[in-house]
Order: C-alpha cells, then sequence, then structure tokens
C-alpha cells in the first residue's frame, strides 16, 4: 500500500466550517504531487518503516514533519558510512588521513555545502557544533571591529544557546551584551555596536527576518553582521555573498539531513578572512599544523577558522548526505515549501474548528521560513497523540506545535493527512 493509500483509510470524513472539503483539497494535494518538480528526490531517502508503525495503531501513516530538527536519513549514508568505518578506518588506518582525504574534509564539505547559501569557494568551513560556531564567530566579529566599539547585539528571541553564548563572548571581550527583538534592531544600532547575532528563521515561530536589509544596516552604523543560518540553510536561497553577510554559522543535521550531531559550518567572507583572529586557534587552523611549532601563525583561507581533529565518521555521514542535492535547485525547493506550508495552512483553516488553534507563523511568503507553528494551551499533549498517530512535529515550550516541511521528500498528499489527523486530536470532524 502506498503512503498516500495508508494516510487516506485514516483521515477524518470533511470539513467543519464550509472551507473547501477534503475531497477537493485531496484532489488538489494530487494535482500539486503530479507537477512537483522535487517528487523524484523523495527515493533518495529512507522514510517510512517507525512512523508508519506508529501510523498502524490507528493514524495516517507516517508523515515526517520534524526534519527541522532532524533530517531523515539520505539512502547514500549507511554504505558510505559503512566503507568508511571497515576500509578506511579499519584497512587503511592512519593512511587514510590523506589517502582518504579526510584532512581536507573540513573545506571540501564546506564547498559543497557554500552553493546552497549562496557562498563562493573557499568561504565555508565545516566542524564543531553550532554552539561552538557561534562562539568563535561571535569573538572574532568583535575583534575584526576594533575596542572603540562596546555593545554586542543579540537576537533577544533567539534559540538559547546563542544567547548563552553570546553573553560568555560579551563577558570575555569585555563588551556589553545588549538583546534586541529583531524588529528594533534597526534603532539599536550606532557607534557603539561591534557585532550583530541574529536568526535567519526563528526557530520558534518559522519567522524569516529581513538578511539583506538587516546586513545593510548593521555595515551602515559600522558593524559586523553575524547570521545563524540553522533553519534557513537547505531550505531557502540565503545569498550570504550577494548580501555582503560577514560570518555565518549553521546546522548540518536539519534541512541538510547530516544526520544527529553532524558537524556544523562557518562561513567567513573572503575579504575577512585575513583579519579572522580565531578565539579557538587550534594546531588545525595553523599554517603549517605538522610543524609542532610553539608559536601560532594562522593558515591562510578559511582554514584558520578549524580547530581540532575533525570528527570524521559524522562528516563524511554528511559529505554522503548531500548527495541528494545533485541537480537540485535551492529556488525549486523555496517554491515547494512556500507551497507545502501554504497548503498546510489551507487544510488546517479548513479542518480544524475555528479558534482552536492560533497561527503562529506569518502568512506573508517574504517572512516565512519552511515551518509552521501553531499555537494551542494543551500543545504538549497534543504533539504527543499526533506522534503516536504517525504524525511527527514536535513541541516547543510552553504552547507551539511546530511542523516542518522539508520539500526534498515531503508530498502534498500526506501534508493533507497530516492536517487532518491534526484536526481528529484538536476536536475537529472525523470519520
Ligand atoms: C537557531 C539554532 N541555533 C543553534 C542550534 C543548536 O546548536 P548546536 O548544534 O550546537 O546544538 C539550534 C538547534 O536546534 C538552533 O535551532
Amino acid at each position: 500500500m502506498t503512503q498516500q493509500h495508508r494516510a487516506r483509510a485514516a483521515r477524518p470524513a470533511g470539513p467543519d466550517s464550509g472551507g473547501p472539503d477534503s475531497a477537493v483539497l485531496r484532489a488538489e494535494a494530487a494535482h500539486l504531487d503530479a507537477a512537483d518538480p522535487l517528487a523524484h528526490v523523495r527515493e533518495r531517502f529512507v522514510l517510512g518503516a517507525a512512523d508508519a508503525a506508529a501510523g498502524a495503531h490507528g493514524g495516517a501513516a507516517g508523515v515526517y514533519l520534524d526534519g527541522n530538527s532532524l533530517g531523515a536519513l539520505p539512502r547514500s549514508v549507511p554504505e558510505r558510512l559503512a566503507d568508511v568505518v571497515r576500509r578506511e578506518w579499519g584497512e587503511l588506518r592512519i593512511r587514510s588521513w590523506r589517502e582518504s582525504g579526510w584532512w581536507t574534509a573540513p573545506e571540501r564539505i564546506g564547498d559543497r555545502i557554500a552553493p546552497l547559501v549562496g557562498a563562493g569557494p573557499g568561504q565555508v568551513v565545516v566542524g564543531d557544533s553550532t554552539s561552538v560556531n557561534v562562539f568563535k564567530a561571535l569573538v572574532a566579529a568583535v575583534r575584526m571591529a576594533g575596542d572603540d566599539r562596546d555593545e554586542l547585539l543579540v537576537d533577544a528571541t533567539t534559540f538559547p544557546t546563542d544567547g548563552y553564548i553570546a553573553r560568555s563572548a560579551a563577558r570575555l571581550t569585555g563588551r556589553t551584551l545588549r538583546p534586541v527583538a529583531p524588529g528594533e534592531v534597526h534603532d539599536a544600532l550606532g557607534p557603539r555596536t561591534a557585532a550583530v547575532l541574529l536568526n535567519h528563521v526563528d526557530y520558534r515561530s518559522g519567522r524569516l527576518h529581513d538578511l539583506p536589509g538587516l546586513t545593510a544596516a548593521v555595515h551602515r552604523a559600522g558593524g559586523y553582521a553575524v547570521w545563524d543560518l540553522c533553519h534557513s540553510a537547505g531550505a531557502l536561497p540565503v545569498g550570504l555573498d550577494a548580501h555582503g553577510v560577514d560570518l555565518a554559522v549553521g546546522c548540518t543535521y536539519k534541512f541538510l539531513n547530516g544526520g544527529p550531531g553532524a558537524p556544523a559550518f562557518l562561513y567567513v567572507r573572503k575579504d575577512l578572512q585575513e583579519r579572522y583572529d580565531s578565539p579557538l586557534p587550534g594546531w588545525n587552523s595553523h599554517e603549517a599544523p605538522f610543524g609542532m611549532r610553539g608559536e601560532y601563525t594562522p593558515a591562510d583561507g578559511v582554514v584558520r577558522a578549524r580547530v581540532g581533529t575533525p570528527d570524521i565518521l559524522s562528516m563524511l555521514a554528511l559529505e554522503a548526505a548531500l548527495d541528494v542535492w545533485d541537480g537540485v535547485r535551492i529556488a525549486d525547493v523555496r517554491a515547494k515549501s512556500l507551497a507545502l506550508t501554504d497548503f498546510f495552512l489551507k487544510c488546517v483553516a479548513a479542518y480544524v474548528p475555528p479558534g482552536r488553534v492560533e497561527v503562529v507563523t506569518p502568512l506573508p511568503h517574504g517572512e516565512r521560513g519552511s515551518q509552521v507553528a501553531l499555537r494551542c494551551p494543551d500543545a504538549g499533549a497534543v504533539m504527543e497523540r499526533l506522534i503516536a498517530r504517525g504524525v511527527v512535529g514536535d513541541f516547543r515550550a510552553p504552547d507551539v506545535l511546530r511542523f516542518g516541511f522539508t520539500p526534498l521528500y515531503l508530498g502534498f498528499a500526506e501534508t493533507e493527512a497530516a492536517a487532518a489527523v491534526l484536526a481528529g486530536e484538536l476536536g475537529g470532524q472525523t470519520a
């Protein structure tokens, strides 16, 4: 039985409030799936087993709406990882640092991520966690800004790790941390601004912030713009080079599907690299790492943003995962992402009783990332029931249901099915 068929068997019967009925929405989903230029990419992923098992207990077949937290497994990864372990590690052992290209993996994989975030080659390096890269980027930005600038601005609504690390970076560099809502950044900028840390897409609401406009404003004030791309890399065009972003970080386990704990990436704009003064100048960033010198001299280029020995297994899993992007245009991903979130919102409006949820995600396309966040007081309990029925999203305290839409492997029929199951759990009409 196909996923669509299983999903159909478990849906609520129809609309609740005079919107389009479920037959109309199902027909629209079929039409959208048939016209989807990315439909074939789904085959590149392993999907279904565990979610479908949950679905067998009275829910929709697996609908995975949590790729904004942990992307699904690309089919190319298990075999490649087995080869890395058995042959490259098991047989070649230490020779693999050179012969299997382990040593240069951070820059090589960085160059594969670069086009997905609008960066030319030689500016992205992979390694460490997002949190660690936030620290590296912020301290480097403050050092570039010089001693006259004593304020570090951070998105007041940020994912907590960025806020914690910004506070520590401010303490260590003797700057004052100023948390500011993204909408108020323009007014907060001034001659004291050293650096500004912002999220491209808000992790809770799914709001897309104005990266070009805010970067330009930070530059007009003479500061440095550092962007957290965790929720935009692989989901929408970022345009790092085009918009003159200074430094950026992002994780690779969400829309880049690199696997649990996959290493993060750090972008340092080409013309700033010479001034990148790392707060963590490990031996991997040295111009002569095997020279074993007591004195530190940074390598040229983005290599100087490395720290210590790269986590090769995770890193090479990520490299294999990036194969799913072969022939995929990020513009098509964005178009489908917006179509999926539009369609989900339309189904929610048709099936869920009015007033039961509040849509938190902005409706204008220019302000929306690749997720839909819905607020309701019992969100935690609702999400538990949804997951039990095979519709996997996540809950963000205190009251947000979060649904991530990964255009590479998600279709419109299952989006409609997920909305129908959600409506059932929220007291909408059921079969
Ligand atoms: C915006 C943002 N920044 C940072 C992180 C996490 O950082 P790390 O990879 O260090 O756990 C997340 C994780 O979900 C995130 O959403």
